[in-house]
């Protein structure tokens, strides 16, 4: 981590404008970001994570080739989208510098929170997909990233886990304030904002969607080609999306007792939550989101 953090652990945890970040996040990155110089063709894939973030840019890596399944795998995702905030490694270059270096159209991701995006972005420059995912879901998909991720605290259980999410204390905050900060901004035109559930209902109509947002007419046996490749099955056996094969993700990642690409299902909070802890959820989904408009499938 560089200076500039509010606070700092020893594990490499810090905040940053009140929201908690791991050790791989630059924090020279978060300022650079903020004055990034956009460019009009630029598209930033935001998510809060684990709510679809790889499987939307898988599908924009092709909407941009033109549905060249081949092409995109010869080589992994984190490597065709840099993680705007993130350094992989202490003596490594940020993914920061690297995206400055892409050429045009450049494509980003990143898990910051609305108000620490490109200025330049948040004033209509360039292009923003947010995905979202029900906040059950994702805490579910989240307790078992934590698993995974070597530079993630491992929770002493599911319970107490659902209980820092819930309240905000985990990596990228309150899910709840990342989703409605987006949400504010999406009668944006260079916002676009969609649903991992509506994925799951509908996949060819959110690639045409996507496509048609960057400005791509892809025809219909494209989109096809693209939603094929971009299904669950495809996806998760691919190695390319999978997180499975790059050097730098086997000594990031243990996928001894889960995988990247887990299970892919809307609905499987309810697999974990108990009565108990499905009444306290709901309760903050009440008290966040009451009167704003955003409603989420918790079950297709
Ligand atoms: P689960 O853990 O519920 O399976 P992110 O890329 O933002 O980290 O999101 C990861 C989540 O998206 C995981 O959820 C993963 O399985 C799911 N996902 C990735 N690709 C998918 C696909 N092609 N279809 C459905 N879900 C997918």
């Amino acid at each position: 981590m560089s200076s500039g953090a509010d606070q700092q652990s020893s594990d490499g945890y810090f905040t940053h404008k009140g929201i908690l970040f791991n050790s791989k996040v630059n924090v020279e990155s978060l300022k650079n970001i903020e004055n990034l110089a956009v460019k009009e063709d630029d598209v930033f894939v935001a998510t809060y994570p684990r709510s679809g973030t790889t499987w939307t840019e898988e599908i924009l890596c092709l909407i941009y080739n033109g549905g060249d399944v081949e092409k995109v795998k010869t080589t992994p995702i984190y490597t065709r989208i840099p993680y705007l905030e993130y350094q992989y490694f202490p003596e490594g270059q940020t993914e920061y510098d690297r995206f400055l270096e892409l050429p045009s159209p450049r494509l980003g991701k990143t898990h910051l929170p609305y108000n620490m995006l490109p200025r330049q972005l948040q004033e209509g420059r360039g292009k923003l997909i947010c995905v979202a995912r029900n906040p059950k879901d994702v805490a579910v998909s989240y307790f078992y990233f934590h698993g995974i991720n070597r530079s993630f605290r491992t929770p002493d259980s599911w319970d107490s886990f659902l209980s820092d999410f819930m309240a905000g204390n985990v990596v990228g905050g309150s899910i709840f304030n990342h989703v409605l900060g987006y949400w504010a901004h999406r009668s944006n035109p260079s916002l676009l904002f969609i649903k991992y559930e509506d994925m799951q209902k509908d996949l060819h109509g959110t690639v045409r969607k996507l496509a048609d947002f960057v400005g791509r007419k892809l025809p219909s046996t494209t989109i096809d080609k693209i939603a094929e490749h971009c299904s669950f099955r495809s996806m998760s056996k691919n190695p390319m999306t999978n997180y499975s094969k790059h050097p730098e993700q086997r000594c990031r990642f243990d996928t001894t007792n889960s995988e990247f690409i887990r299970k892919g299902i809307v609905g499987d909070w309810k697999n974990h939550f108990t009565d108990i802890q499905n009444e306290a959820f709901n309760k903050v989904l009440e008290e966040k989101l009451s009167g704003t408009g955003l409603e989420y499938d918790f079950d297709i």
